[in-house]
């Protein structure tokens, strides 16, 4: 019998297999899915070495906002997933508050036509929701790249909003698949936009966005989801109070958590990076930030994401409250949280869970987020010991900054494979943007 052959061998790496064993194993691609995870070694066209090397299954950024269409001063489809791959990440889900929004039939097909030719990984998309799209939404959400339809239930970036109970209740009714939200109560925050003003601290950001306002804004969505049976996930938790409402409601809603609210704490935050620490919902104190610690540690948390926002520094040096809301992120998501791993925080195993296999399994991606055979060829290769800079300099992103700047952490991603093609390699993308749009079961 003649060994199978392979188009590419990862050598000797160690591999995270999805039910959290480690096996150092070569791993053997033939058109760009995974053949086999004991692949004999002279069957290759190309044989890579990672003898020392640590392979995560290829890392999913489910939250970014990479404005395109909108200002390419600020960033591309080309700038976001050249930073993805740079640190690691294999696909993203962009959301739809671009200029102009994603919420039609046009804009849908508009977006999904821009990611050929023009994206480094592989790309899922949101469709916001609007008044006016609600009964299209059913259809809109069986589009081919379409990770979720997204609901801003309280103002940010952009003009997509729906806050009234009735407005998400007919979104809720209008389809079936999982829907994301943005939760922050509108009527909280606009009675109590008055009690501050211009100038006022930073810090104020967390003070008028408060907790109360996010678990105001949660529980009327879980209970709207509990009314109409539509399952929701609720974005970027960041409070001690939606942690604990949400334990009891995990069949109605699951649960994001930002790497931003699991790393840095208000007031320290605020008063080092003034309106460059300035993110909705707002980073908050240390307490909220244990709180998410411990909803990952017990598995409340099914995706971690970056919500890599970006903005100009003319805008972020603006004046509270007029200042852009937003911090990137995508770059650094995962050698962050590789720095809590060497720290202890989370095992790799449960990251992994979190940000490959965890992604997959809620927005029903298909063929990705785990290390197995038949699954697409995306692997993130980590070395778990390099000591590295975060420096604003290496961002792709095309505002060039990061909030992490100067940070030293341990963990770096070395190399990014997307269907079996090395994209990333020490630091230099490879090759052409050959990233393609996703499906979903
Ligand atoms: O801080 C934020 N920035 N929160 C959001 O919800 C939107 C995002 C953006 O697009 O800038
Ligand atoms: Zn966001």
């Amino acid at each position: 019998m003649t060994a199978p052959s392979f188009d590419r061998i990862l050598r000797g790496g160690t591999v995270l297999l999805p039910w959290g064993e480690w096996a150092e194993t070569d791993l053997g691609i033939t058109a760009g899915r995974i053949a086999s995870l004991a692949a004999p070694a002279d069957a290759a066209g190309e044989t890579i070495d990672l003898a020392g090397l640590t392979v995560l299954p290829g890392i999913i950024d489910p939250h970014v906002h990479f404005r395109d269409p909108g200002d390419g001063t600020v960033e591309t489809l080309e700038s976001g997933t050249r930073g993805a791959v740079l640190g690691g990440v294999t696909t993203i889900f962009d959301m739809p508050n671009t200029s102009p929004a994603i919420a039609s039939a046009h804009t849908i097909a508009l977006k999904a036509d821009s990611v050929p030719g023009r994206a480094w990984c592989d790309v899922g998309f949101y469709v916001g929701a609007t008044r006016a799209n609600t009964p299209d939404l059913a259809g809109f959400e069986q589009h081919p790249g379409v990770a979720a339809i997204k609901v801003f239930a309280g103002s940010s970036t952009g003009d997509l909003m729906i806050e009234d109970d009735p407005g998400i209740e007919a979104v809720l009714r209008s389809g079936h698949r999982r829907v994301a939200f943005h939760s922050e109560d509108e009527y909280r925050l606009q009675a109590r936009r008055n009690q501050f003003r211009l100038g006022d601290p930073y810090a104020c950001h967390a003070e008028w966005r408060d907790p109360e306002c996010a678990i105001l804004a949660t529980s009327r969505i879980v209970a709207l989801a509990a009314k109409t049976g539509r399952a929701v996930h609720i974005l970027h938790v960041s409070t001690a109070q939606e942690f604990a409402f949400l334990a009891e409601h995990r069949a109605e809603a699951s649960v994001e958590v930002l790497v931003n609210h699991l790393s840095q704490a208000a007031p320290e935050v605020y008063e080092r990076l003034g309106g460059y620490a300035v993110m909705n919902p707002p980073l908050r104190d240390q307490s909220h930030v244990d709180a998410a610690w411990a909803a990952v540690g017990d598995g409340r948390v099914d995706t971690i994401a970056s919500d890599h926002a970006p903005h100009s520094r003319a805008a972020k040096e603006r004046p509270w409250p007029t200042c852009a809301s937003g911090l990137t992120g995508v770059q650094t998501l995962l050698p962050i949280m590789l720095n809590h791993a060497s720290a202890g925080r989370i095992t790799l195993p449960r990251l992994a869970d979190a940000m490959a296999a965890g992604p997959a399994r809620l927005y029903g991606l298909r063929n990705k987020g785990r290390i197995a055979v038949g699954f697409d060829a995306d692997f993130t290769v980590v070395d778990l010991k390099a000591r590295r800079r975060i420096e604003n300099a290496a961002m792709a992103s095309r505002c060039g900054w990061t909030p992490f700047d100067g940070l030293w952490v341990t963990g770096w991603p070395i190399m990014t494979v997307v269907r079996g093609r090395v994209v990333m390699r020490d630091g230099a993308v490879l090759g052409a943007p050959e990233g393609a749009l996703v499906t979903f079961t």
